[in-house]
């Protein structure tokens, strides 16, 4: 997850080059997409699940990373928020993820959570496909984010889609922890 305050002006300051190329084809993230599982669907996340999403990420996040309501509200509301939630066939969340367009024509994933309970069925990975597809229809082609560099799980994630890490950042959380930047292209 990104710290949203550290992380404009890292980026403008040190844009990294876009990664090679990969022998992944065009389009190749659809091709891991699975059949998805139908007890789950996915959908625009908007300013009205404001208070679900915010309690949402603060079961995900235990590590005193979660973002405040307000950071929310302001994620939400942005004119350049890409985002989308999960939910259950009874329409609890149960899953978010929260992109921007960013000034230099990227796209930011600044947070992924999906609740312990429902994890390791791919809504995650639903999620990132979904949140690419928007910036692929708002002709972003390079996506980035950033992820704690012991938060191994998400890394398996976004190197399962094809993220290549492209920068450590030292100290970037709060705690002191590092952050890896990893970085997508989506041509
Ligand atoms: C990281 C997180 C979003 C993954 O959500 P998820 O829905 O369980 O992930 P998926 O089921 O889509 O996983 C897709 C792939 O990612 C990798 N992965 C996900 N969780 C993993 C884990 N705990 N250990 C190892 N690999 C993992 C695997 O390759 C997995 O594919 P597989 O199940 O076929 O092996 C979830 O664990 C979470 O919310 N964690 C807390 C918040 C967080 O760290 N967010 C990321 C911030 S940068």
């Amino acid at each position: 997850m990104a710290v949203l305050k550290k992380i404009r002006s890292r980026w403008l300051s040190q844009t990294p080059e876009p990664p090679p190329p990969t022998d992944y084809p065009a389009g190749a993230a659809n091709v891991v997409s699975l059949v998805p599982d139908l007890r789950y669907d996915v959908r625009p996340l908007s300013i009205s699940q404001l208070d679900e999403c915010w309690r949402l990420d603060q079961r995900c996040f235990v590590d005193g990373e979660a973002y405040s309501r307000d950071t929310f509200e302001y994620l939400l509301t942005a004119p350049e928020s890409v985002s989308y939630r999960v939910v259950t066939q009874n329409g609890s969340m149960v899953g978010f993820v929260i992109g921007l367009m960013e000034p230099d024509h990227t796209g930011h994933i600044t947070t992924v959570g999906v609740a312990p309970d429902h994890r390791r069925r791919h809504l995650a990975k639903r999620l990132m496909l979904k949140v690419e597809e928007g910036f692929r229809r708002r002709n972003i082609r390079i996506v980035r984010l950033e992820v704690r560099a012991l938060n191994v799980s998400a890394q398996q994630l976004y190197l399962s889609l094809g993220y290549t890490v492209t920068q450590r950042l030292p100290k970037y959380y709060s705690n002191g922890g590092d952050g890896l930047l990893m970085v997508k292209s989506l041509e």
